[in-house]
């Protein structure tokens, strides 16, 4: 794309991970994620520790970010920081670094949108991963997002289909809080889904129009169906739990496939990309891998690093907005419900 020497360093604080990366025009120098443990002991993400946690490590992480690509900050040609949507208080922390590094380095800054980024993703040089042609569909699903978004051109997004609840993490992560598993717990009911029988107990699927999804319903359908086993028999969830997961699993990917397959057949697109952490699920790997046998599809999956929340996506969308001249004033703000 180009000869120069485009060094671009991302940011990434958007949620509970603070994460910077360097990127030498498309290929990845470094990509460092400090994760907040803090929050495993409370189940969930709590914003303000998250946001105290982010100016703890943001720094280092920078530092960190800097050396293992062996530039100095001088180098650089940009910084690339995520604008939103996220939460308010760790995308200001973020916003606010990132505003005063390029400002002292008189470089550009260049904001970016956390959901683009999932999706343009798939354009980090990366050997042995293809980069989807236009236009594509996007399935961006996380512990904060489920979309499916219409790729025509790199900035040129049109969202679809997208939750009106929870996120499609959310219902993992709140059934295995049912069922007494660890936060997050997409990993474990993924990984004792797969020695259980996924038909072994059944979910009745939300109804939504088109392509929205809902995930509300499906955790209270398993909170109720949990509390009258548990009621007949105190050890149901011990004696059955792969057979539950199992089958939740097989619920939430049947949800997440009847979608795609409709979006496929109404956009008549049959390239097909995901992202978000819940990218990394086995099941929903396997579905999509099926589908390129039984509906003629195309897919994308992305190198696990960049599928969860990381700075290497902000760093290939500051790269792209680069090579455009597309930079920001410095008095842009941080926006917790920007959209694509
Ligand atoms: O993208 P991510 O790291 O952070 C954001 O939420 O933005 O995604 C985390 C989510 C959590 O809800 C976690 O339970 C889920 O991804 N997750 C999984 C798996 N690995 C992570 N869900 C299902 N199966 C997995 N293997
Ligand atoms: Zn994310």
């Amino acid at each position: 794309m180009s000869s120069q020497n485009i060094y671009i360093l991302g940011i990434e604080s958007s949620c509970d991970d603070t994460a910077a990366s360097v990127i030498h025009n498309g290929k990845i120098l470094s990509n460092v994620v400090a994760n907040q443990k803090i929050h495993t002991e409370y189940g969930g993400v709590v914003p303000e520790l998250a946001s105290r946690a982010h100016q703890q490590n943001i720094v280092p992480v920078v530092h960190q970010a800097l050396e293992k690509a062996r530039i100095s900050k001088e180098q650089l040609s940009a910084v690339a920081f995520t604008r939103g949507p996220g939460l308010m208080g760790s995308l200001l922390v973020g916003t606010s670094f990132a505003k005063s590094f390029a400002y002292g380095l008189n470089i550009p800054l260049i904001d970016v949108n956390h959901m683009q980024a999932h999706i343009l993703a798939h354009f980090i040089d990366e050997e042995g991963f293809d980069k989807p042609p236009f236009p594509f569909l996007a399935m961006t699903i996380s512990g904060g997002h489920t979309q499916i978004v219409k790729v025509t051109d790199y900035f040129d997004m049109e969202v679809i289909g997208e939750t009106i609840d929870d996120a499609v993490g959310e219902a993992y992560d709140k059934s295995g809080k049912i069922l007494g598993l660890g936060y997050p717990a997409g990993p474990e009911i993924d990984k004792r889904a797969q020695s259980g029988d996924p038909k072994a107990f059944s979910f009745t699927k939300p109804k939504v129009d088109g392509l929205d999804f809902s995930f509300s319903g499906f955790k209270t359908a398993v909170l109720y169906f949990i509390q009258k086993q548990v009621k007949e028999n105190p050890n149901f969830i011990e004696e059955n739990l792969n057979d539950i997961c199992a089958s939740i699993q097989y619920t939430i990917i049947g949800i997440l496939m009847d979608k795609l397959k409709l979006a496929s057949k109404q956009t008549v697109i049959k390239h097909i990309a995901i992202g978000g952490g819940v990218s990394a699920n086995s099941g929903i790997r396997k579905a999509l891998k099926s589908g390129e046998q039984k509906f003629g599809w195309t897919t994308y999956i992305p190198k696990f690093e960049f599928t969860t929340d990381n700075a290497a996506m902000i760093a290939i969308v500051g790269y792209l907005k680069y090579l455009e001249e597309d930079f920001s004033e410095f008095d842009v703000t941080a926006s917790a419900r920007l959209k694509i």
